[in-house]
């Protein structure tokens, strides 16, 4: 039997990140040894206090059986306690606040909730690809906005046609940015919020960064600006504050609207999230001030070896003042995909062609720096000898 896949799988832009996942495999045959810079995973452990939570509360058998579709109640309000002393807004556990199982699931879930088939989604390029991919199995038309850097990578409204804003339920941003690393201001969420009213669609603001930035620079929740809770849901993951990548555990907070529609979802899908990591998850926002200082002051070093090293090489790239990602200007003469194939091919360094995150990220290579400092500067040492 020749089994075929839905049209919904098939639809799927092709996977870009392909050939250079091949050329990775080649040349680890080949015995070269690679520095990956191509993942935005966190290469820290977790702290310590949160695994021993983790520990206990995986004995307890009450946490053995389903969990709540919502999320604890206790991992709820942790949240709200957090939001308030970190943003100063205050949600109700009860209605603002979904536990997700990793920011990407409640992500890849709320286009469901909200798009009809044929409906238009706002979707930055770059970008990360979920955004789409999420639009497309719900029936949805993504409508590109490209981030340029002419406008310090944010998007800008006034391009959108008037009738595809008509048409648009949902609006992706996300600030701190994946893959450029750019930063809102509270001027662009107000001109944010302001469009979204206008055109009545629902803002999607995936904050999965707020805690990773440097040199003593706190973003912005969407929601600290006037008017946000009446359209937006934001998405934020322990992830990346923690190291917690391989754990999954994320939450969502906004309009109870927007937070049940989701809810909706996702009680017909999972069974919410296994309750002992919803207990380190609570540790975790109880116990550490976030951003982290001993992670951001790695992270902080890392960047700047990696900055400074990429321009005495002659690459365009600009100090970022959140996320682990350099989003670098390929020099004239590449394409991202050609670069980040000499890259690897004679550096054995792996980044990852902008074009991956979309059609306007062409012309970029992204690196992020989890790795450490030391192989860090060995991939600067490496690309110095090598000529573009
Ligand atoms: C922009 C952005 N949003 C969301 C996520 C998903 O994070 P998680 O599902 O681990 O919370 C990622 C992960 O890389 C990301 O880069």
């Amino acid at each position: 039997m020749k089994i075929e896949q839905a049209k919904r799988i098939e639809q799927i832009p092709p996977y870009l990140f392909a050939e250079i996942d091949k050329k990775k495999e080649e040349m680890r045959k080949k015995g070269m040894d690679l520095i990956d810079l191509g993942i935005g995973d966190p290469d820290l452990p977790t702290p310590k206090p949160i695994i021993e939570r983790l520990k206990m509360a995986s004995e307890d058998p009450k946490n053995h059986r389903y969990p709540s579709y919502e999320g604890m109640i206790e991992f709820r309000t942790a949240v709200a306690q957090w939001f308030e002393r970190r943003f100063g807004v205050t949600f109700d556990p009860r209605t603002e606040v979904l536990t997700l199982i990793g920011s990407k699931e409640g992500i890849a879930h709320i286009p469901l909730a909200f798009v009809n088939p044929g409906d238009y989604v706002l979707v930055p390029s770059p970008g990360y690809p979920v955004y789409r991919v999420s639009t497309l199995f719900a029936g949805g038309i993504p409508y590109f906005l490209p981030l340029r850097k002419e406008n310090d990578f944010l998007p800008n409204f006034s391009e959108i046609p008037k009738e595809v804003a008509e048409k648009a339920r949902l609006l992706f941003i996300n600030y701190p940015n994946n893959p450029t690393s750019a930063i809102a201001e509270r001027s662009f969420f107000e001109e944010v919020v302001a469009f979204a009213r206008h055109y009545r669609m629902i803002v999607c603001h995936d904050a999965a960064y707020s805690e990773v930035a440097f040199d003593g620079y706190r973003p912005l929740s969407f929601f600290e600006v006037e008017g946000a809770r009446e359209v937006g849901i934001e998405f934020h993951s322990l992830s990346k504050t923690f190291n917690m990548t391989g754990w999954r555990i994320g939450f969502a907070v906004g309009h109870s609207e927007i937070i049940s529609g989701l809810g909706r979802v996702k009680t017909n899908i999972d069974s919410g999230l296994f309750q002992a990591i919803q207990e380190a998850g609570i540790e975790a926002l109880n116990h550490f001030d976030t951003p982290l200082p001993e992670i951001i002051q790695i992270y902080e070093r890392r960047r700047d070896v990696m900055v400074k090293g990429l321009r005495e090489i002659g690459l365009k790239v600009e100090r970022p003042k959140a996320t682990f990602y350099l989003w670098i200007q390929v020099p004239r003469g590449h394409t991202s995909a050609q670069f980040a194939t000499l890259l690897i091919e004679q550096a054995g360094i792996v980044a990852t062609p902008g074009n991956g995150f979309g059609e306007a990220g062409e012309g970029y290579i992204r690196m992020a720096f989890t790795v450490d400092e030391t192989r860090l500067k060995e991939a600067i040492e490496r690309l110095k000898r090598i000529k573009f």
